[in-house]
């Protein structure tokens, strides 16, 4: 995705009659930083940039790459099986937009990480047909079920090397991600040596390092503690893009998502939006337990 930051940013602030004096007073820095990071020669730290969206009301996504659409089609699955011994997926049919925010649920089984691998490409369904409108190497962020991490590394080379991968490396922001993510006192600890909670907070540090047109978690949540929960789902909540996320953790997860997909005997049994859940007085969770 490219980055059109300077542009949004110049472009934003005058539709709401801001003076780069009156936008710098708000963010606490001097109008030459404003000044700076609307010609291109500096960029701000992320604690300025999600600042930065709230006062400009938009989110982070649109800020960055100016993308922003509820209609654009991100993707489509139509009729997809997969078979390994049992069948799991038996005639999957999904349309997902620009800025949905998902939940996808269903029991132990179902088959979610398995829609997930397909959308990601990796699981081959055995039929039917997957149609991505992004470019899978630069719009799409995954955090797999499983961490992904190299355990030899250290915290902090980790996030480097990761950074660089996806083209977003500077030491300023590897500094602020790992702070923001509370790792800090992590930094030079070797992985294999972390909690569960922190690797889990590590893996999703590494999924949210660049801006994507897709964003999915799978079972984020799981092991960390409620403080990191609290500071996950802020923190998601500023992420622009689609967003597909499953989960067994129904804590907040009513303000976060617009969609809810239900996933039984290998179909789709449900996809509801969250306003028709709560203009019927359920929450989230209390549907699930009726429907599930
Ligand atoms: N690579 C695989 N090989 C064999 N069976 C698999 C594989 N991946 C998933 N399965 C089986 O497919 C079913 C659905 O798995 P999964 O998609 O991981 O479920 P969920 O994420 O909903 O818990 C399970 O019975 C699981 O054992
Ligand atoms: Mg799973």
């Amino acid at each position: 995705m490219k980055n059109v930051f300077k542009s949004q940013l110049c472009l934003l602030r005058q539709k709401m009659s801001l003076s780069q004096e009156a936008l710098a007073q708000k963010l606490y820095v001097s109008r030459q930083s404003v000044s700076k990071w609307e010609h291109g020669d500096a960029e701000p730290d992320i604690d300025k940039l999600i600042s930065l969206a709230e006062i400009l009301a938009v989110d982070l996504n649109f800020l960055l790459s100016g993308q922003q659409s509820n209609e654009e089609l991100i993707i489509r699955l139509q009729n997809i099986s997969k078979k390994f011994k049992k069948t799991v997926l038996k005639d999957i049919n999904l349309s997902v937009y620009g800025r949905d925010r998902i939940a996808l649920l269903g029991a132990n089984g179902s088959g979610k990480t398995t829609i997930i691998n397909t959308i990601v490409g990796l699981v081959k369904p055995d039929g039917g047909r997957v149609r991505r409108f992004f470019n899978p190497s630069d719009d799409l962020s995954v955090m797999s079920q499983e961490n992904v991490l190299i355990e030899s590394l250290k915290v902090r080379e980790h996030v480097m090397l990761s950074a660089q991968i996806q083209r977003q490396y500077s030491p300023i922001f590897v500094t602020e991600m790992i702070k923001k993510f509370n790792l800090n006192e992590q930094a030079q600890v070797i992985i294999s040596q972390l909690s569960g909670g922190q690797r889990r907070k590590l893996a999703l540090l590494i999924s949210l390092l660049k801006p994507s047109k897709l964003l999915i978690l799978d079972e984020p949540t799981v092991g960390m503690d409620l403080e990191s929960i609290d500071f996950f789902w802020h923190y998601l909540d500023h992420v622009g893009g689609s967003v597909i996320t499953i989960t067994h953790d129904f804590n907040q997860i009513d303000k976060y998502f617009t969609r809810v997909i239900l996933l039984k005997n290998g179909v789709i049994d449900k996809d509801v939006s969250v306003a028709a859940i709560h203009a019927n007085n359920q929450t989230i969770e209390q549907w699930y337990r009726i429907n599930n």
